[in-house]
């Protein structure tokens, strides 16, 4: 393929990558959004693999590493669960923090790179270098954790170092001061103590900067991380003289950036603090262990799936509040049976989607499309927080922490000031879930106990069946 060919299909494939993001951000318009990006991609690949940088005997290698990461991507893609989502999402931007390290080392030592670079163009391009290797090593070390805690498999309490704000600066200025060393040198042997140690460095600080991070933040951490590795995608092309990564490096770049902003601002977190890493935290007491039981704070009123049913068929107004509880059941297409048959009675049914219920952004809205609950009567928090006093019922269906009082009520808590969904404040609330324990967060609900709410113990799923049954008899 000519130099030619190449530039005008990245050309092609960085618009229809800007169209797949503009057609992501509407649940109607997600799939187009989508199939731009697939498509993109395709051209973006093909017009590498075939581009002028690549020479024959590459071809091998190249297939060989596509067979091999694309079996895996696949196979990972069919067994995830939709609920594993966001670790899956951690590892795979670990694996472009992980790259941007690989191909930043290999840039550097490559000998065919000897002597290209002269003058202020050899500072240049050994800054690309640098700064790739640190936004990778970051990138990498910072999504291993946040799998790690997204799975389970490392505790997701904050872990708090004494001076931790001060290690992070002497690190930051350890860094710099390497910087300097590394682009004042000469050789490559040389050139490699001050790479190495920042990047153990870099590395040192991913781990850090998430393990201070407490459970209930994860998400702004998983849009950042997410934005970081753009930036490493940009850096490597840098590196590489490849002006399509260089773009959509920087579009997952910002977009991501753009996430991690709405996201702060959804759970009234500063974006600087989540930036330096361990933010949120000082004010509010740890996290319990996510899944503890909660501490008694009064009498629960359990409730029936008939007089579930009975309460929803007096109704006018319903609105039903979905969380990570309805994921796990596969609850969602008996939601939509029932908002059916209460809207074909004449009950004015909507949704309200908090943004972060469920484990990523968007969770619910995908489950609620996918089981083709009409997109007019799914709204966003702001949009029906007002409407929940002339609301009859609202039924929270697996949600725990969004709908949680204690984020307005009480300063110590670990999500003070995060906007939830005020359910309290409709005739009445029903919790639809199996125990009275925590949610993702690990804090308690003071919710549950209040005069005006039901418990509706049980699998989701199952406690909704007997209600659709009971309504339709
Ligand atoms: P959670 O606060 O995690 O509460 C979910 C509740 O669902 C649990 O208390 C659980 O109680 C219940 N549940 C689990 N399985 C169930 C089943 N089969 N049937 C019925 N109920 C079931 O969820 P949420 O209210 O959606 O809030 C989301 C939380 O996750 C927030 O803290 C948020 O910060 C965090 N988070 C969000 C994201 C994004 S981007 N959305 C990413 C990571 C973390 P039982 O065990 O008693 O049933």
């Amino acid at each position: 393929m000519s130099a030619t060919l190449a530039t005008v299909s990245y050309i092609g494939a960085t618009i229809l990558f800007i169209l797949s993001l503009g057609g992501l951000s509407n649940p109607e318009t997600s799939r187009r959004g989508n199939l731009y990006g697939m498509i993109g991609m395709t051209i973006a690949v093909l017009a590498t693999v075939f581009g002028p940088q690549v020479t024959a005997h590459g071809y091998a290698w190249i297939i060989g590493a596509m067979v091999v990461g694309g079996s895996i991507g696949l196979y990972a893609a069919r067994v995830v669960k939709m609920t594993q989502m966001p670790e899956l999402v951690a590892l795979m931007h670990s694996l472009v923090g992980l790259a941007a390290v690989l191909v930043g080392f290999a840039n550097y030592i490559d000998p065919a790179a000897a002597g290209v670079y002269q003058g202020a163009e050899k500072t240049i391009h050994e800054l690309e270098i640098y700064i790739g290797i640190l936004i990778g090593a970051v990138t990498f070390s910072g999504s291993v954790i946040a799998f790690g805690k997204l799975s389970a498999k490392i505790s997701g309490k904050p872990m708090l170092l004494p001076g931790r704000h001060w290690m992070n600066l002497a690190g930051l200025l350890v860094v710099v001061w390497f910087a300097w060393r590394f682009i004042n040198t000469h050789t490559v042997a040389d050139g490699m103590t001050p790479l190495i140690v920042m990047t153990v460095i870099a590395l040192l600080f991913g781990i850090h900067m998430v393990m201070a991070i407490g459970g209930a933040d994860m998400p702004v951490v998983v849009s950042m991380l997410n934005s970081y590795s753009g930036w490493a995608a940009a850096a490597t092309g840098f590196m590489l003289n490849n002006d399509l990564l260089i773009v959509t490096g920087a579009l997952v770049g910002s977009s991501g950036a753009i996430l991690s902003y709405i996201m702060c601002r959804a759970m009234n977190r500063h974006f600087i603090s989540v930036i330096a890493g361990g933010f949120g935290t000082e004010g509010g007491a740890p996290a319990a262990p996510a899944g503890a039981g909660a501490q008694p704070a009064g009498e629960v009123a359990p409730i029936l799936a008939a007089e579930t049913a009975e309460l929803l068929r007096e109704a006018k107004n319903v609105i039903i509040v979905p969380g990570y509880g309805m994921a796990v059941a596969q609850a969602q297409h008996t939601v939509y049976e029932i908002t059916k048959h209460l809207r074909d009675k004449g009950v004015n049914v909507r949704f309200g989607i908090h943004p972060v219920a469920g484990r990523m952004p968007g969770h619910m809205n995908v489950l609620l499309a996918e089981a083709k609950v009409p997109y007019d009567i799914v709204f966003e928090m702001d949009e029906l927080n007002e409407d929940f006093p002339d609301t009859d019922v609202a039924m929270v269906i697996g949600a725990n922490d969004i709908v949680n009082p204690a984020a307005q009520d009480d300063p110590t808590s670990p999500i003070a000031g995060m906007p939830v969904l005020e359910v309290w404040k409709a005739k009445t609330s029903i919790v639809m879930k199996r125990s009275m324990a925590s949610g993702y967060a690990g804090v308690d609900n003071p919710l549950f106990y209040k005069e005006n709410n039901r418990m509706l113990f049980g699998d989701a799923k199952k406690m909704l069946d007997e209600v659709l049954v009971a309504l339709k008899t």
